[in-house]
């Protein structure tokens, strides 16, 4: 029996048009990560409404999705023993301010809202985002 988990991860609009999805793509690889789906994609402001529905309350709502939806996106489900934690800690803080040395977001971040990648925050969180992304 394996103990591998499955989390979504998002490479945001910052990042792609900056040209730096390899590079993300290659932190998640040698880190143990293996990306066994991924698809570029540009989504519908009304998408990332309901992919962020979690966060509707929230001032910056409209805002993050604006944002998500303003150009292309890099979707992956990365696996990995306890993925979703070891997503999180490689992202760093949301806000790029305060991530650690060596965290994705500290290196590529601009911004707390343009802050280079998106990870599910819990298991099961991830499988509902996997679903959002890819339903086969
Ligand atoms: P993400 O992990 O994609 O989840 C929601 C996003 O909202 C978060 O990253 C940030 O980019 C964005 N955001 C903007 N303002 C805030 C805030 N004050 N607190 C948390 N997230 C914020």
């Amino acid at each position: 029996m394996s103990d591998k988990e499955q989390t979504l991860s998002i490479i945001k609009p910052d990042a792609v048009e900056r040209n730096l999805d390899n590079e993300i793509k290659e932190i998640f690889k040698n880190n143990g990560f293996q990306i066994v789906k991924e698809k570029k994609i540009q989504i519908e402001k009304s998408e990332a409404e309901k992919f962020y529905n979690v966060h509707q309350t929230k001032p910056f709502y409209n805002d993050l999705c604006a944002y998500l939806s303003s150009g292309p996106i890099v979707v992956m489900v990365l696996e990995k023993e306890n993925a979703v934690l070891a997503n999180r800690e490689l992202m760093g803080a949301t806000n790029p301010n305060d991530a650690q040395e060596g965290t994705i977001r500290k290196k590529y971040g601009i911004s707390i809202d343009k802050n280079s990648v998106h990870g599910s925050d819990s298991l099961e969180n991830a499988k509902i985002e996997i679903n959002f992304f890819f339903k086969d």
